[in-house]
């Protein structure tokens, strides 16, 4: 395999290069046509051929004679349980749950919502949707209830399938009040509610709601793999967009596993019957992709963790894990090793372990700092890898290709673009800059197999925040530069997106919530930088006229109110009261000064604004606070 050659062949023929690694997954029907544009002009991928995503996965394997070997290993510290699935019992339990759910009256392009902790069942629900060609759509566990609510009304699903509670390191959480709030709240509610009754906390049952995991699947006949059009949905994944809603991301089945299966070989350099293990949760698009999908459709074995990187029990986890397994490739974001460093600054633990088989560490989610990157490298001597995608994308748009030979490393880059991803960067006309300039990270089009071919139910959205900016481009948000040598440098959001821990969060969501309290006028919401989580966010209100509060419990009720609505995940943690918010003439609120005043960097007071003398009181307030060094 030679990168160059790949990337060239992608570039200038991409029919016949994405022709060839489709020919590396069983179709029940090979595409004849590889590129072609679907009703909306959307540019689709083996429109005509047909597949089961869930055969892929599984039963193939198991027809190739290694039903024996291991396909899915469950490891949850918090529970002290471990649990090994081989491909053939995994067919098995995805067969009959899937049997469970047609009984239920889920068929072909019905949607079913899924909100489960990190316990093999929650693959095997997704599995069991993908077999039956139902569409899941799973939730992140550390959504609350309104979250939950707002996905639910989006792909009215016709099953609901949870698990009576999670546990957060020592903290069990009750899934079923969100549940149960969240259908109160939600309008398009599903037929009947699946729950897997953990014995860590069970939970009662509504009768006429709610049926439980064994008995949906007493009597149930194995369901076969339904055929479906490569265009078909695999799945919708909500992710944070600007606004308060967030936005269905569409998968397909078929260019999705075609891109599973090429970036599983050239970019993670896995092959069948490796170890590979995402340190991600199911809810996100790394759990998706990277932990269910793309190791069992190349025939790995993937590692389903149940524990945090700290505290289960100790920053010796993912050391415990990698020897235990012998994983071959692990993956997680860069927070997860400053959790590590900043509790075992030495990265002594990792030396109890034998971590000869761990070959790389890949790291994405979110920018990685290089002292993070030295201080990994420096300590397991392991080539680290980072790359930069998302949700949308399914894949790595860019990353160092280890399985052509991993390239040479640049401080701060992600290396070069995938093969099938041509990146431009782009000035505000749409113009390309030159080599080291900054600019706007544009794909041009078509984006190759497994990227999002529209937002769910709301197609309009998706072109206009991604199709219409510059014409033939895909615009992803991102801000950046590619240098002389064609390495591709990520620089951050360019809209109001911030990612803590590894986490997509929108801060006009919170925004949304914030203002919605009685004494706020206000507010602005923007990231910070944090030295564990990469940033944080930190609400700035206004209060309304001749309203009294006390500034600290006004900031109590805030953080309560967002956890309470979009959950603790969004680790909302600081409120500051100012008199006056920065806004240019025509009442836009000036966010970008907002933030350099709250990280500590200079700024310039920008021409535009209405005020500037509110500037030096909000650099006040932050310093009182100790918000600002
Ligand atoms: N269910 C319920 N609550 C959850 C949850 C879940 N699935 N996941 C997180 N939470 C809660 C946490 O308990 C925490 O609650 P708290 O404010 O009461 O303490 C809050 O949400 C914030 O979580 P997080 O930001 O993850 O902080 P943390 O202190 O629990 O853990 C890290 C810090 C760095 C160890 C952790 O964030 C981590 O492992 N990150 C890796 C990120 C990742 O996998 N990203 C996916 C993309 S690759
Ligand atoms: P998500 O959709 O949750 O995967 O988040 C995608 C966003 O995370 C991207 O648009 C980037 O802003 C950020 N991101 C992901 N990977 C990287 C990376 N390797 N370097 C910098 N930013 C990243």
């Amino acid at each position: 395999m030679n990168y160059d050659k790949d990337y060239q062949e992608a570039h200038s023929n991409p029919k016949s290069f994405w022709a060839k690694q489709a020919n590396a997954i069983p179709w029940f029907k090979k595409p004849s046509t590889i590129l072609s544009r679907d009703n909306n002009g959307i540019d689709r991928w083996f429109a005509d051929g047909e597949m089961n995503t869930a055969f892929l996965a599984l039963d193939t394997h198991v027809l190739n004679g290694r039903g024996e070997e291991t396909a899915l290993i469950y490891d949850s510290p918090v529970t002290g349980k471990k649990r090994q699935y081989t491909f053939s019992e995994l067919t098995e339990v995805v067969a009959r749950f899937a049997g469970a759910l047609s009984r239920q009256g889920v068929a072909k392009g019905d949607c079913v919502v899924i909100y489960m902790p990190m316990i093999p069942e929650a693959a095997i629900a997704m599995l069991a949707c993908a077999r039956i060609g139902a569409v899941h759509s799973v939730v992140f566990g550390g959504f609350a209830a309104h979250e939950l609510a707002i996905r639910i009304d989006d792909v009215s699903p016709k099953a609901l399938i949870t698990a009576s509670c999670g546990i957060e390191v020592d903290r069990v959480i009750p899934y079923k009040p969100i549940i149960n709030d969240a259908l109160v709240m939600a309008e398009q509610t599903p037929e009947i509610c699946i729950v897997y009754q953990r014995e860590e906390q069970p939970c009662e049952l509504i009768p006429g709601q709610d049926i439980s995991w064994e008995s949906a699947l007493q009597n149930a006949e194995p369901a076969d793999c339904v055929p479906v059009k490569a265009t078909d949905p695999l799945y919708v994944l909500y992710t944070s967009g600007t606004t308060g809603k967030p936005k269905g991301v569409v998968r397909d089945n078929g260019g999705h596993a075609v891109a599973m299966r090429y970036s599983m070989a050239s970019l993670y350099d896995m092959q069948p019957g490796d170890v590979f293990w995402a340190a991600s949760d199911v809810g996100w698009v790394v759990g998706h992709s990277y932990i269910v999908y793309a190791p069992l459709i190349s025939g790995c074995t993937t590692v389903f963790y149940e524990g945090k990187p700290v505290r289960t029990p100790d920053a010796g986890a993912f050391w415990r894990i990698c020897e235990e397994y012998g994983v071959k490739g692990l993956f997680a974001a860069p927070t997860a090793f400053r959790a590590v460093r900043k509790e075992d600054p030495g990265c002594a633990l990792a030396k109890q372990y034998d971590l000869s088989k761990l070959q790389t560490i890949f790291m994405a989610g979110e920018r990685l700092d290089p002292p993070t990157y030295d201080w990994v490298v420096e300590h397991l001597q392991k080539p680290v890898v980072d790359h930069w995608w998302q949700t949308e994308t399914g894949w790595a748009i860019a990353g160092n290709h280890v399985g052509y030979g991993m390239a040479k490393t640049k401080a701060g880059s992600v290396t070069r673009p995938s093969p099938g991803y041509h990146v431009d960067i782009l000035d505000p006309t749409g113009k390309g800059v030159s080599a080291g300039e900054q600019g706007s990270i544009a794909i041009r089009l078509p984006l190759p197999p497994g990227c999002l071919p529209t937002i769910w139910g709301n197609h309009q959205r998706f072109i206009d925040g991604y199709l219409s900016t510059f014409k033939g481009y895909y615009v992803s948000g991102d801000g950046g530069f590619i240098d002389n040598d064609g390495y591709l440098f990520v620089q951050g959001r360019t809209d109001d997106i911030i990612n803590v821990a590894g986490h997509r969060l929108s801060t006009g969501e919170m925004e949304e919530v914030v203002a919605g309290h009685n004494a706020v006028a206000e507010c602005a919401v923007i990231g910070r930088h944090c030295d564990l989580k990469g940033e944080e966010p930190i609400g700035l209100v206004l209060l309304k006229d001749g309203v009294k509060i006390n500034d600290s419990d006004l900031e109590r009720e805030l953080i309560q109110r967002v956890r309470d609505s979009i959950g603790a995940v969004a680790s909302f943690k600081h409120a500051v009261v100012v008199q006056r918010l920065p806004k240019t003439r025509s009442g836009k609120i000036l966010r970008k000064v907002l933030r350099s005043i709250a990280n500590g960097e200079e700024y310039q007071t920008p021409s535009t604004i209405d005020d500037p003398a509110c500037l030096v009181e909000i650099e006040a307030i932050f310093k009182e606070k100790g918000l600002r060094e």
